[in-house]
């Protein structure tokens, strides 16, 4: 309830139509959901004329929360979405029946059960379990096992859809509200269960709702079943192809490989490569096939600057047992030793016959220049290689490196399209190899743990890190270094665990960065 000092200060506020507060005991507000502003404005003003007082923003002071043709978990999911934890409350939920009958009574009437909002919480609240989650994804620990995919495949499925349009902001909305899903430790059966939830806003809570009493969002569905999503989904399947380039191709009425093809657009390398390789890049890639390049990698590394270390990082690293390509981290103990290190693995590679394609960026990043990280971008300045693997297709174990030399030396890849077959992969049926995407980064050993944290991912939990750092720390964190903002200084570590030491957060494994 309301404290006696407060009700005292609300009750000689008088509003600005000078009506007298009849009755200190209350603070109502009227729900705008469904009653609609303009009813809702009339309602209000009607209220304060008999000596009511009417909120007309929600707030822990309500005593009396009135709604229209909404049920008692409609009210419940909306007073959750309300950010910052405002949406807890003592307050009673009633129909709008009690107001109206009140307004006639011209004082408030008894509550009686009729006016009460039909609750399922009232009734099995015992065995309704709600959950308690930080609000940052980088707080919580999310491992792969998620109880909740038929509801974070359907927000994910909404964010895609959200980037594919360039709306960053909303897609970042459903990411948010798919990952706070994503470490729940039970099933969710019930909207009430959500209640105090963070990240979950009105547009995800509707889809969420949809989908538990209809099994499916109708939204979702329409996304899904739309040209735009589904010809944009192929077309960013192209490695090399963007949101924006996906997006002008389609407003020129391009929607399948084929019509790419036949449009005579121009294509860079990357993403001709990408269409060569389309089917073979799309097929995940599997944990076996990932340490299958690792043993490669690590090879291509030793053979060219012995002592140089190699780290499996992106999904593989965080326990997935498939991924969409697979992420390395290079380095060398001694700093300075790494320099030009790049340029030899990628000829190590071509020579070998490994490489189908590959495009080196080097290095730009000098902390002198650069200063501090800027937490908007997750962009970062490494030696980076992205390229596309010729993974021999054969399986028997232990064998496998000399195997896969052999054959790729046989039948040796070019980097050059006109060589490739433009109809695709499945145009080389039964060949013995597949095409796999590959990203390799140096990094300098100074600046490793940063580096490491960086492409551990997952990249929300990454986005929610740098979040954390800027809005609760005054720290700038990138890939590269982490920079206090009021001491204006770097803060060094060599380990994950010191930065987030540093962050003043808890130490998330790997393996518990899925969000
Ligand atoms: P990925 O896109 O490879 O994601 O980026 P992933 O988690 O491994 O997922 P799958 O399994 O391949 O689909 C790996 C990490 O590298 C970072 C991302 O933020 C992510 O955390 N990254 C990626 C960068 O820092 N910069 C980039 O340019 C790309
Ligand atoms: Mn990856």
């Amino acid at each position: 309830m309301v404290p006696l000092k407060r009700r005292k200060v609300l009750c000689s506020h008088t509003g600005k139509t000078g009506n007298v507060c009849k009755f200190p005991e209350l603070v109502l507000f009227l729900l705008e959901r469904k009653m609609g502003a303009s009813r809702r404005a009339f309602l209000s003003e009607l209220g304060q004329k008999k000596g009511f007082k009417v909120e007309d923003k929600f707030s822990e002071s309500v005593t009396h929360l009135i709604s229209e043709n909404n049920s008692g978990d409609e009210v419940r999911a909306w007073l959750d979405s309300q950010v910052g934890g405002r949406g807890r409350t003592l307050a009673h939920l009633l129909d709008v029946s009690w107001y109206t009958e009140s307004m006639r009574a011209g004082l408030p009437v008894d509550i009686q059960d009729k006016h009460k909002l039909q609750e399922q919480q009232q009734t099995d609240e015992a065995e309704t379990e709600t959950f308690s989650v930080p609000s940052y994804a980088c707080q919580r620990r999310t491992t792969l096992e998620n109880h909740n995919t038929v509801l974070t495949d359907a927000l994910s499925l909404l964010a895609e859809n959200a980037e594919l349009s360039e709306e960053e902001g909303r897609g970042v909305a459903f990411r948010r509200a798919a990952a706070v899903l994503k470490c729940l430790p039970k099933v969710v059966m019930d909207m009430t269960q959500l209640r105090g939830l963070p990240c979950l806003g009105e547009h995800s809570l509707s889809v969420i709702k949809d989908v538990l009493e209809n099994g499916a969002s109708s939204e979702v569905e329409a996304t899904k079943n739309s040209e735009r999503y589904k010809a944009l989904k192929i077309l960013t399947g192209i490695f090399g192809v963007g949101a924006k380039t996906a997006d002008r191709w389609f407003r020129d009425g391009i929607q399948t490989l084929h019509q790419l093809r036949d449009s005579g657009q121009t294509l860079n390398r990357a993403q001709q490569a990408g269409l060569d390789h389309y089917d073979d890049i799309n097929q995940s890639v599997t944990k076996a096939e990932a340490d299958i390049i690792s043993e490669i990698v690590e090879k291509a590394v030793v053979a060219v600057l012995p002592g140089a270390q190699i780290t499996l990082t992106g999904g593989f690293r965080r326990g997935k047992l498939t991924g969409h390509d697979v992420d390395f981290l290079i380095t060398h103990p001694e700093e300075g030793r790494e320099e030009g290190l790049m340029s030899k693995v990628v000829s190590w590679l071509e020579t070998q016959g490994f490489l189908l394609y590959q495009k080196t960026t080097r290095n730009s990043y000098l902390e002198a220049k650069d200063g501090p990280a800027r937490p908007a971008s997750n962009m970062d300045r490494f030696e980076r290689c992205l390229s596309i693997f010729r993974l021999s297709k054969e399986k028997k174990r232990g064998a496998e490196l000399t195997e896969t030399l052999t054959e790729n030396l046989k039948t040796p890849p070019s980097c050059s399209s006109s060589h490739v077959q433009q109809g695709g992969d499945r145009e080389e049926g039964g060949k013995p190899w597949r095409a796999v995407r590959v990203d390799l980064v140096v990094s300098p050993i100074s600046q490793f743990g940063f580096a490491l944290l960086g492409w551990t991912g997952s990249k929300l939990f990454e986005r929610e890190l740098r979040r954390w750092a800027g809005r609760e720390k005054s720290m700038s964190l990138s890939s590269h270094a982490l920079f206090h903002n009021k001491q204006s200084r770097y803060l060094r570590a060599t380990t994950e665990e010191e930065i987030f030491s540093y962050l003043g957060l808890e130490y998330v494994k790997p393996s518990e960065r899925n969000a």
